[in-house]
């Protein structure tokens, strides 16, 4: 029974670590192409660093979606999913 648990647990343990670097890693990308030219992880450029933004998914959500004043909307040049990931990766640098 305890076997069992633990095993569930460390399985569950796995999936999120993998599902969270593949999402990090598609995000990555997407970033470098997209997002770079404007945004750093650690400093004001263009647009605000990643560290420095709202720390709300919804709010970073809905930014990177519609966009707002410089900042371009995405909502039609990515998905769902690839927006996700980003505000994933934007949320990961901050502290
Ligand atoms: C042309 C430059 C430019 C590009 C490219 C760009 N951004 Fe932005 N971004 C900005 C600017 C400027 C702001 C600040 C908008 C404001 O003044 O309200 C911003 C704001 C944001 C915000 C809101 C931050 C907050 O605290 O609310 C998010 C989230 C964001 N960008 C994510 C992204 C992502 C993800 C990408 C790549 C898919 C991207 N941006 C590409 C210029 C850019």
């Amino acid at each position: 029974m305890k076997r069992t648990f633990i095993g569930a647990i460390s399985l569950a343990v796995l999936m999120m670590v993998s599902s969270g670097t593949v999402m990090a890693k598609d995000a990555n990308t997407i970033y470098n192409s997209k997002c770079k030219m404007c945004h750093k992880f650690d400093k004001k450029k263009v647009g605000p660093a990643f560290k420095d933004m709202n720390k709300d998914s919804a709010i970073l959500k809905a930014t990177i979606t519609n966009g707002r004043k410089m900042m371009p909307k995405w909502g039609k040049k990515l998905t769902e999913e690839e927006i996700n990931s980003l505000v994933v990766l934007i949320q990961s640098k901050q502290g």
